[in-house]
């Protein structure tokens, strides 16, 4: 009688995220739904969230507001929220806002279907497990559709660092490393059907420590030294890294192997020793600084890339400096930087918090100083030639649109380019969010 059910998913949040609402959107295909990219058509609307900040989690709750009409007009919509407020707030969200029909945590979406079903019959759904059963291993069985150029890949999940500030290893759990020979066949899978470069993801993602192919356990370094072999793969990132798990292999591949990209996030969040500590995050600004000197010098034009908080509990305007003088000797590519967030069931939410306007001001003169670095970075690429792969047709005709291996955005318009084509390419200027380049060789 009908068509298939549509599902409309927002994500929030990181890349891991994203890499779960493709996962999320193909369970869902075995359940007899399609993606469909407005909520207005939808038979099922899912939220996948993200719990870092205060302001990101509230979002759920007005973007949930906003869909009460259709529920009115369509009383069979359902209505789901996936990620890490469905992980931290649970049932929670049920009791804010009533007509949601079902709540799933980032280890237990592979069952969405279940929970799809038995909302239809009516009942309220919540799952928030850490289930012993692998999800990724009932989410094998994927359909196999032609994709984009570039694909996320998730390696790792899950923290044990427990940084005073972060909730991510109360939402996603401790630590686990997927095993190689699962990464790999992903990995060719994704190759086959059009992808050329891959980025690992985990939450610590250099801490990977999965089952090799050999029997043996692998680092990420040994991981990428595999990736490296498959024909077709062009490329390979991986973030987000944490400096205590920056090992010598590692360091050394970024000058070793072809296909790994000269770009590396690797956020410190203060230049203060004293605020390091309190924030846990065991390792000192000085041994940070070290790091990249050892990185610089096995990838001498590594782009460093970076993650700040600003106002943490007790950072004194010294301590403020001391992570402003440690962006001018690192001299970053790119940066992020955030308001030090209160996140409720976190060690630094119980201490004295710095008034709202000291944040505010000192994010405002960190991201002052950033945007300069940014800026000098990509202005520092006119004249060079890059590798660019292609991804979309640029705003005017003829155009096309990449990212280089410094991850800049790079339009060209003097060539026949497909979607999907890397290129040698000299840039020629650098403008507000992009640069313009020429094709050097196909
Ligand atoms: N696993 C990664 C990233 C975690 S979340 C890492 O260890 O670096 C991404 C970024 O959000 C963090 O690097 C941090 O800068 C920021 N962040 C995390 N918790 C925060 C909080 N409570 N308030 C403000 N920013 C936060
Ligand atoms: Fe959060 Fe990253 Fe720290 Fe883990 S290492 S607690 S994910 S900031
Ligand atoms: Fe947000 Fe969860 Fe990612 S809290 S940053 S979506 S791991």
């Amino acid at each position: 009688m009908s068509g298939p059910k549509k599902l409309y998913i927002k994500t929030y949040g990181c890349q891991m995220n994203v890499y779960d609402s493709e996962r999320m959107a193909e369970a869902m295909g075995g359940a007899g739904y399609v993606e469909t990219d407005t909520p207005d058509d939808a038979d099922m609307i899912l939220l996948n969230t993200c719990h870092i900040r205060e302001k990101a989690a509230e979002k759920v709750y007005s973007e949930l507001g906003r869909f009460r009409s259709l529920k009115d007009e369509k009383p069979d919509l359902k209505i789901g929220v996936a990620g890490c407020v469905a992980q931290a707030e649970g049932a929670e969200i049920m009791r804010r806002q009533p007509m949601v029909d079902l709540v799933v945590g980032p280890q237990s979406y592979h069952r969405l279907p279940e929970l799809e079903a038995k909302a239809r019959d009516g009942a309220k759904a919540l799952d928030t497990d850490f289930p012993v059963e692998d999800k990724f291993d009932t989410l094998r069985h994927r359909p196999r559709a032609r994709r984009g150029p570039t694909a996320f890949l998730t390696v790792q999940e899950g923290c044990d660092k427990f940084c005073a500030f972060c909730v991510v290893p109360y939402t996603r759990g401790a630590e686990v490393s997927r095993p190689a020979d699962r990464v790999l066949e992903e990995a060719r899978d994704l190759v086959e059907r059009g992808v050329r470069e891959i980025t690992l993801l985990g939450q610590n993602v250099n801490a990977y420590h999965g089952a090799g192919t050999d029997g043996g356990e692998w680092s990420l370094a040994r991981l990428i030294w595999a990736l490296n072999e498959i024909d077709g793969l062009e490329r390979i990132r991986f973030t987000t890294s944490h400096p205590n798990d920056m090992t010598d292999d590692l360091i050394a591949a970024h000058g070793e192997c072809d296909k790994l990209m000269p770009y590396l996030h690797l956020p410190v969040q203060s230049g203060s020793d004293r605020i390091l500590k309190r924030m846990n995050r065991a390792h000192t600004a000085e041994s940070y600084l070290r790091l990249i000197e050892r990185i610089r010098a096995a990838r001498p034009d590594i782009l460093m890339s970076g993650d700040f908080i600003v106002g943490f509990p007790e950072e004194t305007e010294a301590d403020f400096q001391a992570t402003l003088d440690l962006i001018e000797a690192v001299n970053y590519g790119y940066a992020f930087s955030f308001k030090y967030s209160t996140r409720p069931g976190t060690p630094a939410a119980e201490r004295d918090q710095l008034p709202e306007e000291v944040k505010s001001e000192r994010l405002q003169r960190l991201q002052a100083l950033i945007t300069r670095q940014q800026r000098a970075a990509q202005d520092a690429m006119v004249g060079r030639e890059v590798g660019v792969l292609f991804e979309k047709p640029g705003r005017f005709a003829g155009q096309m649109v990449g990212k280089s291996d410094y991850l800049h955005a790079v339009h060209v318009s003097d060539a026949n380019l497909s979607i999907g084509e890397m290129a040698r390419v000299e840039i020629v200027e650098s403008g507000a969010n992009s640069l313009a380049g020429r094709i050097k060789a196909a």
